[in-house]
């Protein structure tokens, strides 16, 4: 791979594992310097140790008070400057609405959208004012933010309400940020997955993944890998001009509602 994010630094939350930790990997590959984001201590080491380039772990539960601002301060702290955030950390508490406890409800809004907006919020003077410099001397140098979302939060699915209602909400925070930050050169956008193999999806009942696999076009779920992929496009140089979209990553998987 080439370096063409050599001397960038990166955060990604729910590295430790899956989807997160592939798109670390591939990013330190580019030769950015990565933060990797997990509650799990063991496996946020073991990740940032196997890193390409200088990394380091930050571990915490997002979701507790203070974790995300800590977040940014260790990433500031320990490399000096932020430019990509990836905003990945997720799991699903499924259940049909007449079932879904306010708990439950909450902990989904809690992780996957507000988690977002105070890693956002935290960030946003580390990215903004090097950008405002950047304009000042006529420079445009691209910052990154991908907010990882599902099919669910865009299209619906039944059985999940509270996730789709949370990852809906960080699609509109992905939209409103992107014509918020545009200015300053930070793109935003969201990376919408459909079926990824992973411990997410591991207790999915066989019945189930082949019904999804018929829906989708490629015929198979994706691997965290080919998951990842697409995070990295939206962190790269690639993706300079691609601004407020969310991308779908789903073998062509489309869950409307006649889906
Ligand atoms: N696997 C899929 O089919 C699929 C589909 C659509 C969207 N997604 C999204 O992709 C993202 C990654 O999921 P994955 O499939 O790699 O799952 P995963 O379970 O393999 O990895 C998720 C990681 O996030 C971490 N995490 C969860 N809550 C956290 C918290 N409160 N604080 C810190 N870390 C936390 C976990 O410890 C774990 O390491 C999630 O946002 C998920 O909702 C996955």
């Amino acid at each position: 791979m080439s370096q063409e994010l050599q001397g960038k630094v990166a955060i990604v939350t729910g590295a430790g594992r899956g989807i997160g930790e592939q798109a670390a990997l591939k990013l330190a590959a580019a030769g950015a310097h990565v933060v990797v984001s997990d509650r799990d201590g063991d496996e946020a080491g073991a990740v940032a140790a196997a890193l390409a380039t200088p990394g380091s772990a930050h571990v915490g539960d997002l979701t507790a008070d203070g974790v995300c601002d800590a977040l940014v301060q260790h990433a500031v702290d320990t490399f000096g400057r932020l430019d990509i955030v990836v905003n990945n950390a997720g799991y699903a508490w499924d259940g049909p609405i007449h079932k879904v406890t306010d708990e439950q409800f909450q902990a989904m809004l809690d992780i996957h959208t507000v988690v977002p907006f105070r890693i956002l919020r935290a960030a946003a003077p580390h990215l903004r004012e090097p950008a405002k410099k950047e304009r000042a001397e006529g420079i445009e140098v691209f910052r990154k933010v991908v907010n990882v979302v599902s099919l669910a939060g865009v299209m619906g699915n039944a059985g999940q309400v509270a996730y789709a209602a949370a990852k809906g909400g960080a699609v509109g925070l992905t939209r409103a940020l992107a014509k918020e930050w545009g200015g300053h050169r930070i793109n935003v956008n969201a990376v919408a997955f459909g079926l990824i193999e992973t411990r997410l999806t591991a207790d999915l009942p066989e019945a189930a993944r082949q019904g999804l696999a018929t829906h989708i076009p490629l015929g198979r779920g994706a691997t965290a890998d080919e998951a990842a992929r697409g995070i990295y496009y939206l962190c790269s140089p690639a993706s300079d001009y691609v601004h407020g979209q969310t991308l779908n990553v789903s073998g062509g998987l489309s869950v409307g509602m006649t889906g």
